[in-house]
């Protein structure tokens, strides 16, 4: 099923210098950038997109985190891409994360794990609306999908 995700590079994944790593891994996956930018967020909107993580002993410490520095946000679209994505990203603990996988490959602690992904295609929808616009979203055509999937 065709469809759209919304990911994020933290903040320690962009101080890190991590961010055109990271974009690479799904460019070269064959994934369509839809929409992308940076943005310091806002408090609320933090605890608008972590809404589910309220009341956790967590929940500070991942506004605080989040809202720290920039992050760069986008839209990707693909074939399964919800649940790919978050594959490629491996689990939320990085020392749990397999190699090859963002965490296992970039990150050591669950409290900088360098990226989040939407967890369903519910998620996806809201996050993408939470954080982007119609007219930041865009559906290009990319030749090389006559190469990525049968006719
Ligand atoms: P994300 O939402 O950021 O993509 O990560 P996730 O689905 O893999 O993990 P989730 O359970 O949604 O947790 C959201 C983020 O909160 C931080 N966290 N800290 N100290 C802890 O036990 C703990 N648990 C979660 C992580 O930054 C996690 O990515
Ligand atoms: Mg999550």
């Amino acid at each position: 099923m065709r469809e759209r995700t919304f990911v994020m590079v933290k903040p320690d994944g962009v101080q890190r210098g991590l961010v055109g790593d990271i974009v690479s891994r799904f460019e070269t996956r064959g994934f369509r950038i839809c929409g992308v930018k940076m943005m310091k967020i806002p408090r609320e909107l933090a605890e608008r997109h972590y809404e589910e993580h309220k009341g956790k002993p967590f929940y500070e410490a991942l506004l605080l985190y989040i809202t720290s520095d920039p992050v760069v946000c986008m839209v990707l679209d693909g074939e399964n891409v919800v649940a790919v994505v978050r594959t490629m990203m491996g689990k939320t603990n990085p020392q749990d994360a397999a190699p090859g996988t963002i965490r296992g490959d970039l990150a050591q602690v669950t409290g900088r794990n360098v990226i989040h992904g939407s967890d369903s295609s519910e998620s996806a929808k809201r996050e993408i609306n939470l954080f982007f616009n119609d007219y930041e979203l865009h559906n290009y055509e990319k030749p090389e999908e006559d190469w990525l999937f049968e006719k």
